[in-house]
């Protein structure tokens, strides 16, 4: 018998071809990503992987960091401006070294070399010029006060 329902009736079985709801979003976040529409990436990321770390927003004050585990990974989390947070992959890009849990005079810090790092872009500053590349960062929310992250 020939199947013409299209997928809308509940008499047939669909599973053939049918994809999870975060596979599809991966997908899609890969592509836009890829063509250059990364807001639209990061919010079909966001979707998938978005972790409340029970940290409450006003728990950092601006222009200091506190560290926290999401998800298995230890995060640096700074709040440079008075409306801005961002997250960071406490690991050093020079070695995988642990990254310092606060900042150190308004610098996130790795205290293997010496290295200082942007909190706001998770640049290095140059300082130590122990390495060229910027921290993993990862994209925040504030939700109901708490401060998300995506990983
Ligand atoms: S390991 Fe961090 S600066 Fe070298």
């Amino acid at each position: 018998m020939e199947n013409n329902c299209m997928g809308a009736c509940e008499s047939h079985e669909h599973k053939q071809g049918e994809l999870s709801r975060k596979a599809v979003l991966g997908g899609l976040a890969a592509i836009l990503t890829g063509i250059g529409l990364t807001t639209l990436g990061d919010t079909a990321a966001e979707a998938a992987t978005s972790y409340n770390t029970k940290i409450k927003a006003t728990a950092i004050p601006q222009g200091s960091a506190k560290t926290v585990t999401v998800a298995g990974k230890s995060i640096l989390i700074t709040r440079p401006a008075a409306s801005t947070y961002r997250a960071f992959k406490r690991t050093c890009t020079h070695k995988p070294k642990a990254l310092r849990t606060t900042l150190r005079s308004g610098f996130i810090y790795c205290p293997e070399h010496g290295q200082d790092f942007d909190p706001n872009t998770g640049a290095p500053t140059g300082f130590a010029n122990e390495t060229n590349k910027p921290l993993t960062k990862y994209s925040t929310k504030i939700k109901n006060g708490y401060i998300y992250v995506t990983i």
